[in-house]
């Protein structure tokens, strides 16, 4: 393969990560994962040199860019240089944490699968690597890599927007959902935010919980009645996925292998290759067009399962877009009103929502809430996806574009000699709000009043449809 094919990372923070790496490797590696090696780590004057197979990913785009979820962090976009006569005066991130191991039963699945094709009566060339090959991922937790995206972006929010503050570094306040994940992405964006300090003056991240009944804008799990609309996945992957079936079962007869199985093995190469930083030698058993179509697969899955597709989708994202309201207003009121996902109690609190003396908001959580929250605003909306093939003209909506490991909404407030002004980045890429009365079409600056009146759905609550999220509406808002 042509190395110009070849999407090489862009870590760019790469020579700070040798000082803090071993800390990352132990906020990144649970119990299950001992099998990531630290050796080979160690660098010249006992400074630990970066491990090739989490700095040095190296995969060809078509694969690295087409794993929906489970693509590695990559930029979608060039940043935007602040526009003249604008400073930036406040930002608020919501990030992804970094890149994971399976998630325990879709492991367990992955599992079954490569059982399958071992169990084959004979394995024609292309597979016979399976002879030896044994399945040893964890589940779960972080990897290396997914440490790193975390860490990377800290250290990039820090270099962007430091400058703009006349002390020496600006006042952080950051939040978490519960889940140890993305905890721990938290706590190495702060070592990344901070790592000109040493990591002194970090503070702790404010975690919210996701127990059942928790009150929580970075989590979904507050509509359990939303339908679930994962046939329109499941009916796109039998379509892509029969040739994929019969070449492997005739590659490998008596494997019987499924549907899902092809699933499965599409994302064991995703997951092995992000752990390994070392192409998995699953990737190599499909085709381009078939890395095309497993990324529909997941622009379908998130579009129904938390956007644009899902009548209650946009709703779970409406308790952020208040919160986010109110910190770019100064005013508590958007805040105080919702009857959607906030915490009451928490946001009630200076302490625990504070709204003065913070430059930047930083909130760690999933990719399906983020997806909920992308709807909510009406970002990234476009053309319906359909099962029976993807959408030829003003497709918007690529799950890997918008929520890969570590994917992020950057809200900016800009003030201008012409007023207050909100910039909005997903992964970079500048948004053009056009649900913004007014807004600028090449600089994406959407006046803070206009935003404001924008985002009627989330300041109306949804317009009734959190009451149909839970059989008994009255009890899911309390305090
Ligand atoms: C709100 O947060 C507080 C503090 O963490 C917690 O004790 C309380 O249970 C939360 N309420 C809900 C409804 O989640
Ligand atoms: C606000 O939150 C802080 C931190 O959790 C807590 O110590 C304090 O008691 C709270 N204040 C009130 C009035 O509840
Ligand atoms: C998304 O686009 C559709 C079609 O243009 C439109 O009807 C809908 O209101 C939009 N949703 C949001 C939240 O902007």
């Amino acid at each position: 393969m042509d190395i110009s094919t070849l999407l090489d990372y862009d870590l760019a923070f790469t020579d700070a990560l040798h000082a803090s790496f071993s800390l990352l490797i132990l906020i990144a590696l649970s119990l299950t994962s001992v099998a990531f090696s630290l050796r080979g780590l160690a660098g010249p004057a006992g400074v630990p040199a970066i491990d090739q197979r989490a700095s040095g990913l190296r995969l060809p785009a078509y694969i690295a860019r087409n794993l929906g979820p489970y693509s590695p962090y990559y930029r979608s976009g060039r940043y935007q240089l602040v526009p003249p006569g604008c400073v930036i005066d406040q930002v608020n991130v919501l990030q992804r944490h970094g890149a994971r191991f399976p998630t325990t039963n879709a492991g367990k699945r992955i599992a079954a699968s490569v059982a399958k094709l071992q169990d084959a009566t004979s394995l024609s060339s292309s597979l016979t690597f399976l002879r030896s090959y044994r399945y040893r991922l964890g589940a779960d937790d972080l990897i290396a890599l997914g440490a790193q995206e975390s860490y990377g972006a800290g250290r990039e929010a820090y270099e962007r927007y430091s400058t703009l503050a006349s002390e020496a570094t600006i006042p952080v306040f950051v939040r978490s959902d519960s889940s140890p994940r993305v905890i721990a992405s938290a706590t190495n964006w702060l070592s990344g935010f901070y790592s000109q300090f040493g990591g002194q003056g970090a503070p702790t991240p404010l975690v919210i919980s996701n127990a059942a009944g928790s009150h929580n804008t970075l989590d979904d799990k507050a509509c359990p009645l939303a339908p679930d609309l994962s046939s329109h996945q499941t009916t796109w992957l039998a379509t892509f996925a029969a040739n994929a079936v019969a070449r492997l079962n005739a590659q490998a007869p008596g494997a019987n292998l499924e549907t899902n199985d092809v699933l499965n093995l599409m994302q064991l190469c995703g997951f092995e290759t992000v752990y390994s930083g070392k192409m998995s030698p699953f990737c190599g058993l499909f085709m381009k067009e078939e890395f095309e179509a497993f990324e529909y697969y997941y622009d379908l899955d998130k579009y129904y399962g938390n956007g644009y597709g899902n009548p209650l989708g946009a709703v779970q994202g409406v308790g952020y877009v208040n919160e986010l309201l109110s910190r770019l207003t100064g005013n508590l009121r958007y805040s105080l009103s919702d009857r959607t996902q906030t915490n009451q109690t928490l946001n009630r609190n200076s302490s625990t929502f504070p709204l003065s003396g913070v430059g930047v908001y930083a909130d760690f959580s999933h990719n399906n809430q983020i997806v909920s929250i992308l709807a909510a605003m009406g970002l990234q909306n476009g053309t319906r996806l359909g099962e029976s093939e993807p959408p030829k003209n003003k497709r918007r909506w690529f799950t890997s574009r918008v929520v890969p490991f570590a994917g992020r909404l950057v809200t900016e407030r800009l003030k201008c000699a012409s007023g207050t002004f909100v910039r909005l980045f997903i992964d970079d890429q500048l948004q053009i709000p056009t649900f913004c009365p007014g807004h600028d079409p090449l600089t994406g600056l959407c006046p803070l009043s206009s935003f404001v009146s924008s985002q009627a759905y989330a300041r109306n609550n949804g317009d009734g449809d959190w009451e149909k999220c839970s059989a008994r509406p009255s009890a899911a808002h309390g305090t």
